[in-house]
């Protein structure tokens, strides 16, 4: 199984995704190999690591995503990842703009899988850090709905 989160830029909510999800799978007995990767819909950070204030958010949670660099949203993502999940109704609409009609994987927002149905990882470039604390606790609680739903559907 492989999950792939999706953001505008990949250096402050994608990643931040990637890191938390591998920690929660990383304390998990998984049957299954689930292999994490996280991209964005721009170009501009591409080859970048994560924005510092994300660093030091996942840091404080014992989470360590310096190592990540940035990429772009491909084509041949969808041969890849059997979920492709997005932040915001943006990425999902530039998501679905990319997707081959034939896509068998699970397209969506991150969040639904927190119970939040059509609500949004907000984007915290441009705020302060507090953002980056709200984005951390919003992908944690979908991270554990999205483990019981790759379990449950093996
Ligand atoms: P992200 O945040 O999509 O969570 O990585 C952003 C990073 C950079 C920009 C926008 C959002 N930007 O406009 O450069």
């Amino acid at each position: 199984m492989n999950v792939l989160f999706v953001c505008l830029g990949n250096i402050c909510r994608s990643p931040s995704a990637e890191g938390v999800f591998r920690h929660v799978l990383d304390s998990e007995n998984l049957l299954q190999p689930v292999s994490v990767d996280s991209c964005g819909i721009g170009a501009w950070h591409v080859g970048k690591a994560p924005d510092l204030r994300a660093q030091a958010a996942a840091k404080l949670r014992g989470i360590d995503i310096s190592a990540l660099r940035a990429r772009q949203l491909a084509p041949d993502d969808f041969a890849r990842f059997d979920y492709v999940l997005a932040m915001d109704h943006d990425n999902l609409r530039a998501i679905r703009a990319m997707q081959p009609s034939d896509y068998p994987g699970h397209v969506g927002l991150l969040l639904d899988f927190a119970g939040h149905a059509d609500a949004e990882v907000p984007d915290p470039y441009y705020g302060g850090e507090q953002g980056f604390e709200e984005v951390l606790d919003l992908i944690e609680s979908a991270s554990h709905g999205l483990l019981d739903h790759i379990r449950s559907a093996k």
